[in-house]
């Protein structure tokens, strides 16, 4: 069944369906979605959301864009909701020089500390990283050896995802790999195995062809499947098969 690595249900754009639209998971063929984290308050909201749905797991972590939330005092709160059941991974965190929200030091010095709670929790990580290429690889090389994840979302060059997947990272496909103007997302796709590909939403934003635009669900994810089994030139039900199979692995569910 299709395996989300990385929705945001607790986006207020699920206010008025959420429960209907979660109840329809199943029929959609969703086995597992993960809810992640991104904000400092959604460190506690998403892992108590998810309690109440048996197919569903929490990340807690915090955004590159939201860094200016931490100190020492709500880290050591953060860390605590780990204790909490089904909270599977540290994420999302990384380094967004796109939206430039925080300053490039306090976005690395808070990446650098979440992958340390990763290590110290024997956690994964979910990692987001947009226009940061070199400094997210430096700070990976040196900080995120062996801890296992996926670099979420992935928008960088095939040689820079062969490099991850030696690292022994995943490489997050979501709907962008069904655009017109997703070639380079196609390339790495081409490039690297299906055993390091797990799939995403990062709903409700993102949403595949036909529906992009539009608010994505995890039920969409079986449009990205399509486009990845075309590259791949394997079914499409071999793609859900191993990318759930490459996810349980990751989340340490298998
Ligand atoms: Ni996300």
């Amino acid at each position: 069944m299709i395996f989300d690595t990385h929705a945001h249900y607790d986006s207020s754009q699920f206010d008025e369906d959420r429960e209907e639209l979660l109840a329809s998971m199943r029929e959609q063929g969703v086995g597992t979605i993960v809810n992640v984290g991104a904000s400092y308050e959604s460190c506690f909201t998403v892992p108590e959301m998810v309690q109440k749905y048996p197919f569903m797991y929490a990340a807690a972590g915090v955004h590159p864009d939201e860094t200016g939330a931490l100190n020492e005092e709500t880290f050591a709160r953060m860390k605590e909701q780990f204790q909490k059941e089904k909270v599977i991974a540290v994420g999302e965190i990384g380094l967004d020089y796109y939206w430039d929200n925080e300053s490039h030091d306090l976005q690395k010095k808070w990446f650098i500390r979440q992958l340390e709670l990763a290590r110290e929790l024997s956690l994964p990580v979910l990692i987001h990283s947009r226009e940061a290429a070199a400094d997210t690889m430096q700070i990976m090389k040196e900080y995120g050896r062996g801890l296992g994840g996926v670099i979420h979302c992935f928008s960088y060059s095939k040689e820079m995802a062969q490099e991850y997947v030696k690292m022994g990272y995943y490489i997050g496909v979501g709907g962008v790999v069904t655009f017109k103007n997703g070639r380079k997302l196609k390339e790495v796709v081409a490039e690297i195995p299906l055993t390091s590909i797990v799939l995403e939403t990062d709903c409700p934003y993102l949403a595949p062809v036909p529906f992009r635009g539009k608010r994505n669900q995890s039920g969409y994810i079986r449009y990205t499947a399509e486009a990845v089994a075309e590259i791949k030139g394997v079914s499409v039900e071999e793609v859900i098969r191993q990318t759930e199979e490459n996810a349980k692995k990751m989340y340490g569910l298998a």
